[in-house]
């Protein structure tokens, strides 16, 4: 067994050991994947800023999200298809996430549905919420979020429609996946993955399948997305869903400053700065570099969480520095869960934590709540370069 040390290992082991198609869906942006290259290369313009001779003993990295308390601010992101990565892949990352003390987010697009991870685990967690066109499905996901007790609604605005992914198309994606030639000599060299599979039952969309009527093709996250998401959402319809809802609400997705005005003004808990990991809106400017405006226009008013791009516990503690509240892992927990399921997860949450905790340290920081813009150096121009 390889010694884990940083989410670049956990990523090598995903890609050895989940089927293509699967490893392909998390680790790709849409078209160019401009977007998706520079929401991480835009984390390393950033620079932290060195301070020596501070006491850096008793370091705390608890924070809270909408007013609930985490060990440190860093959630797991509603990721589509996580229990295609590994068996149950849903259930063992709300696992290792409650362990933790950090928040887990639950897709629509999961493959374990929302009763079954709220049977499996002990503590509320959280639901994200595509708006659907069909008004009895999406009052039933609303209501099923209710009675699973969830924490929030986290509630997605950038994917109506869905940004192209080619790989996807060439890969076939679909859950379960479809036995073709090519699939089955991918499968043949991932026992682990297939063995995990054959032990489980949930292998389809779980918050979908049995609940929603006339959908052409379940297995397909394209074909859903194009019959069944709402193109004609507006913010009246997102005030429709909060008043249904009444709980805590995040607004996720937000990448500009007016619509972070509207958010604010929305009575929301929290907005998510977000481009969906690069996924949607390819040539949109990365999050880390839009999220500066957007806490000079609305950061008074509302809680800002990002994103997009966080890789390691540097990134989380710049996005703190730029302005964040608290920060989401998607595609960083994805490589953990691929490689090893819920250790794998709670590996990328320690590695996480500790090169947040240590970072914080050097830079002479010993409670994260005190993170700021003195702890960083930018690049003249790095969020005005743009008009
Ligand atoms: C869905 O959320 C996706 O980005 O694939």
């Amino acid at each position: 067994m390889p010694v884990i040390t940083c989410i670049e290992d956990l990523k090598r082991l995903h890609r050895a050991r989940t089927p293509r198609m699967f490893y392909d869906y998390a680790e790709s942006g849409s078209y160019t994947e401009q977007t998706f290259r520079q929401n991480t290369t835009d984390f390393a313009d950033i620079r932290l800023r060195q301070k020596v001779a501070v006491d850096m003993s008793n370091r705390s990295t608890a924070s809270t999200m909408v007013g609930l308390p985490v060990s440190m601010p860093v959630g797991l992101a509603p990721v589509g298809m996580t229990g295609m990565q590994h068996a149950d892949g849903e259930i063992l990352a709300a696992k290792a996430a409650e362990k933790f003390g950090v928040p887990f987010c639950l897709s629509t697009m999961s493959i374990c549905s929302i009763e079954d991870v709220a049977e499996n685990t002990t503590k509320p967690f959280m639901f994200q919420l595509y708006v659907m066109r069909d008004q009895d499905f999406l009052a039933g996901m609303i209501e099923r979020a209710k009675k699973a007790n969830c924490s929030a609604l986290v509630l997605t605005l950038d994917l109506q429609i869905l940004g192209q992914r080619h790989k996807d198309l060439k890969n076939g994606l679909s859950a379960p996946p479809k036995l073709t030639l090519p699939v089955m000599l991918d499968l043949a060299t991932k026992w682990r993955w297939g063995l995990g599979m054959l032990g489980t039952k949930r292998r389809q969309f779980g918050n979908i399948v049995g609940h929603a009527k006339n959908v052409g093709d379940m297995g397909s996250l394209s074909s859903w997305t194009a019959e069944q998401f709402d193109p004609q959402l507006d913010w009246d319809k997102v005030a429709k869903i909060r008043d249904m809802w009444g709980g805590k609400l995040i607004l996720k997705g937000i990448l500009d400053a007016e619509d972070a005005r509207i958010a604010a003004d929305f009575g929301a808990d929290a907005i998510v700065v977000s481009n969906h990991g690069g996924r949607q809106l390819d040539g949109a400017l990365s999050s880390i570099r839009m999220l500066p405006e957007i806490v000079e226009a609305v950061g008074d008013k509302i809680e800002i969480h990002l994103d997009s791009g966080i890789r390691s516990g540097q990134d989380v503690l710049k996005a703190l520095a730029l302005g964040a509240h608290a920060t989401w892992i998607g595609r960083a927990f994805i490589h953990g869960l691929g490689a090893m399921g819920e250790a794998g997860v709670t590996k990328a949450l320690e590695v996480i934590h500790k090169e947040l905790d240590i970072s914080m340290a050097l830079c002479g920081e010993r409670d994260v709540k005190k993170i700021g813009r003195h702890n960083v150096l930018i690049p003249k121009g790095f969020s005005d370069s743009y008009a």
